[in-house]
């Protein structure tokens, strides 16, 4: 007498190797596909987020200054205006830059940034002391090519200077390489 329950087929077949398959294909097809769309639209926000930091500020930026025409042998005070990014904050500075040429007609822009503490120096602005920076300060004085007499341990830092269709633009401020 056979018993039904022996004869028993079981209801589900075990998962094969080929159904497993098929089923993460789907799997992963749909759920890559789902990925990729959300990318989309965070793609563009992740870039805004971080592109402040992946450039460097203001690096090889240069400033349109003033005419070539305009400068003399006599070292001249201009002021123009950087945009400068902070992160997301974006501001303008007023900076200013002593300019002048030498007797082969080079053009130098030295900054007013005295080396001793960081006060403004001005050029022929001490009677004691004619033709030179002062900075009034603390009495630091510079010659016209911004080498340190007095006071400041280090000359005056020069701008990053190029000529371009008649005008004098500037770049960033660098230690000054022409006085020792
Ligand atoms: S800051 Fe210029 S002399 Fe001190």
């Amino acid at each position: 007498m056979s018993n039904q329950n022996d004869h028993h087929e079981p209801s589900e077949k075990p998962p094969g190797r080929k159904e497993m398959s098929r089923r993460q294909f789907l799997a992963y097809t749909l759920g890559g596909a789902t990925a990729f769309m959300a990318m989309g639209p965070v793609l563009p926000m992740v870039r805004f987020a971080v592109d402040p930091i992946l450039h460097k500020k203001g690096e090889g930026e240069f400033i349109k200054v003033v005419e070539e025409s305009k400068i003399t042998d006599e070292p001249q005070e201009f002021s123009f205006e950087l945009q400068q990014q902070d992160g997301w904050y974006a501001s303008k500075a007023t900076l200013t830059a002593w300019i002048r040429k030498d007797e082969k007609g080079k053009i130098y822009a030295l900054s007013p940034i005295c080396k001793h503490l960081g006060c403004t120096v001005g050029w022929n602005n001490d009677k004691n002391f004619p033709d030179e920076y002062h900075c009034p300060c603390h009495g630091a004085r510079y010659n016209k090519l911004g080498k340190n007499l007095a006071v400041a341990p280090k000359p005056l830092d020069t701008y990053k200077l190029k000529l371009q269709d008649g005008w004098v633009y500037l770049g960033q401020v660098e230690p000054n390489t022409e006085v020792k």
